[in-house]
């Protein structure tokens, strides 16, 4: 029995690790294809990576590690900027939370029941959002 246990733990914890690591960057920019319709990626210097001209969100060049709300310029939620406040960063475990349900993110993040963000749009789960996010690093790592 106790054998049994701890072989299926090693079996469970096999297939749970490589989940919670980063996800596929190739099925992540099919993914992405979505984001474009508000986002772009573009480098500091100007270099459109990924995306058109859509500005009604902000510009994602290398936002895995970057603080919460920190295009200079973009008019983000006043949900956003409290969280920005804060000084949250955004982590890769803030971005899947965020990406798959952005205002329940800001509310759980805030404790504020009344937070919106303005993000209309939501992964459809878990795999997806680590997809998109290896993507964006790896636009962001110039590879
Ligand atoms: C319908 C438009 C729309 C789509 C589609 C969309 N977003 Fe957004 N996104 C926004 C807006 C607007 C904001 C600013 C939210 C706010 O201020 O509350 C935002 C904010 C963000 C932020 C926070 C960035 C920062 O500077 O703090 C991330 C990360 C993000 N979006 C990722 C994504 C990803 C990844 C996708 C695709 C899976 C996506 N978004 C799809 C509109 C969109």
């Amino acid at each position: 029995m106790r054998k049994t246990w701890f072989t299926l733990v090693g079996v469970l914890a096999f297939f749970a690790l490589p989940a919670s690591a980063s996800g596929n960057a190739d099925a992540g920019e099919v993914v992405f294809a979505r984001c474009e319709a508000c986002h772009v990626v573009r480098t500091p210097a100007g270099e459109l990576l990924a995306g058109r001209a859509a500005r009604n969100g902000p510009n994602l060049f290398a936002v895995v590690g970057r603080p919460v709300g920190a295009q200079e310029g973009f008019r983000y939620s006043s949900a956003l900027k409290a969280l920005a406040a804060t000084g949250a960063v955004w982590d890769a475990e803030a971005l899947v939370s965020f990406v798959q349900d952005p205002i329940g993110h800001v509310r759980a993040s805030l404790g504020d029941d009344g937070a919106r963000s303005t993000m209309a749009y939501r992964v459809q789960n878990e795999t997806a959002a680590r997809d998109v996010l290896a993507y964006l690093e790896k636009l962001a790592n110039g590879s």
